[in-house]
């Protein structure tokens, strides 16, 4: 198997570099600044010895080297600076995502597109209309990275080990995420019988500005340990078959009311991209949160429009 990563910075570098330590398949960076996807990807290879990884790492400027991939991650794009939205990055990384997904039509139309470049519901949506790919084929990171920055934060509050909570999170990979309390289980048990509602949003409000909070303390650049960690366990779900439950962005035909939009969902991942998408049983409130949030992505796929043509 070959993976491609598309963007070297440090998202896309560490995404390879967790890809090449489950050795999982052959890793090819890619990114137009001079000799970066190239050092980052010797600096790899190097540790191959220490890290028991087989598979060879390669780094490139020429996208062309993404020939043969099954699956190609897109990570490339400007970062938040403080202060700034996810969606104030939408003109600019339309522009450098544009020719990235044309190449990704000719040169791989077989892969599976893995899309990390925010706004990653519209960047997901924009990458599908780009390649004309099946919207199946197409999958955007977003809310597995907030729900386990929920988990996180719970596990924390509660004094429980992370890995005995299963945190939910759908909509919006932005403003308007929605961690969803009811559906979140602490070792089995639904979070909103162990909180009460004032701890609850409390929790969630952490949750929504975890990016923000992590971009103010940088200064410059935002998040990757975590990004990196979500990216990584998307691709791997697609590349080992797993058919498993995961929040992704993807591309609803009707499911919770919605028609061509990529919003986060919960769906089945497996090696032909999603394989499903899971329907919760939302309550009335849920729901209107959900439809807001939608309704937000789309009033920016309208800007983006003029980056199809
Ligand atoms: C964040 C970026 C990756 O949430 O969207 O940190």
């Amino acid at each position: 198997m070959k993976i491609s990563v598309i963007g070297a910075g440090n998202v896309g570098s560490l995404t390879g570099l967790r890809l090449a330590q489950e050795n999982l398949a052959e890793v090819v960076l890619i990114d137009v600044a001079k000799g970066i996807a190239q050092g980052k990807a010797f600096d790899m290879e190097d540790a191959r010895s220490l890290l028991n990884i087989n598979y060879s790492i390669q780094g490139a400027e020429d996208i062309q080297n993404i020939k043969g991939s099954d699956i190609i991650v897109v990570t490339a794009g400007l970062a938040r600076k403080p202060g700034m939205t996810r969606e104030e990055l939408l003109a600019k990384n339309a522009q450098i995502l544009k020719d990235i997904c044309l190449n990704i039509k000719k040169i791989t139309p077989e892969a599976i597109v893995i899309v990390v470049t925010n706004p990653v519901d519209l960047m997901t949506y924009f990458a599908l209309k780009v390649t004309g790919f099946s919207p199946r084929k197409v999958i955007g990171m977003g809310v597995t990275l907030d729900a386990s920055r929920f988990a996180n934060l719970i596990s924390k509050e509660l004094d429980v080990p992370v890995t005995e909570i299963e945190a939910f999170v759908i909509a919006s990979h932005g403003e308007g995420m929605l961690p969803l309390a009811r559906f979140t289980k602490v070792r089995g048990k639904p979070l909103d019988t162990l909180l009460n509602k004032e701890k609850i949003s409390g929790l969630i409000k952490k949750t929504v500005g975890r990016g923000a909070e992590i971009v103010a303390l940088f200064g410059t650049g935002s998040a990757y340990f975590a990004p990196s960690a979500a990216a990584f366990d998307l691709v791997k779900a697609v590349a080992k078959n797993e058919s498993r439950s995961l929040g992704v962005a993807a591309y609803c035909v009707g499911e919770y009311g919605l028609k061509d939009i990529c919003i986060g969902v919960p769906a089945l991942i497996g090696r032909r991209g999603i394989e499903k998408i899971i329907e919760l049983d939302l309550n009335r409130e849920e729901s209107e949160f959900l439809n807001n949030s939608a309704e937000a992505i789309r009033k920016n796929i309208d800007s983006l429009k003029s980056f199809f043509a």
